[in-house]
């Protein structure tokens, strides 16, 4: 069984809609588990690491970074890495988000800092803009989100 986790933060609803899509598309290839949290419910972060095969990682755009709950959460991954509990190596990461205006940078930038604790990532990060006055993904976007969470399921299922 390859195993995938998708954790996400949203104050508004166009993340965890990001992140539902992406989870669904996960699911699609057979032999795939996907668990989906979101960052502030309570869970066991060494259990859901566990054999873990690839993390995916979702945040609104908050004055152009990720949210500071996302970052903490990113931060409570290291150090599970620094104690020992979590080999990261071989693990696969990425990145999606949602912004309002000129956030997409902030989506590339948490991508980064992923990188820089050792997870080999994804080839590209999912990026959104909400279109604004009224903050909604289009369908196109929710699909896109579909095809991203299956074709990293194909990757890692593949190794
Ligand atoms: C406090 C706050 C700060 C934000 N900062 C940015 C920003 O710097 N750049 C941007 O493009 N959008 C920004 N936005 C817009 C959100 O990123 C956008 O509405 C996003 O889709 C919200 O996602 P959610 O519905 O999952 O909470 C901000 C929104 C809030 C509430």
């Amino acid at each position: 069984m390859t195993k995938i986790v998708i954790l996400y933060d949203s104050n508004t609803g166009n993340t965890q809609k990001m992140a539902e899509f992406i989870a669904d598309g996960a699911r699609s290839i057979s032999g795939v588990d996907v668990t989906l949290k979101k960052v502030g419910e309570p869970f066991s972060l060494s259990a859901l690491l566990l054999d873990v095969d690839a993390v995916i990682l979702g945040s609104p755009a908050h004055y152009a970074f990720a949210t500071p709950a996302m970052r903490d959460f990113l931060s409570c991954i290291q150090g599970q890495v620094v104690d020992g509990n979590f080999e990261v190596k071989g693990k696969l990461g990425a990145v999606f988000g949602s912004y309002g205006w000129d956030g997409a940078k902030s989506v590339e930038r948490f991508a980064l800092e992923m990188q820089n604790i050792g997870f080999k990532m994804y080839s590209s990060v999912l990026a959104k803009a909400t279109l604004l006055p009224i903050p909604q993904l289009k369908q196109k976007t929710l699909e896109e989100c579909r095809a991203f969470g299956k074709n990293i399921a194909e990757q890692i299922s593949k190794k």
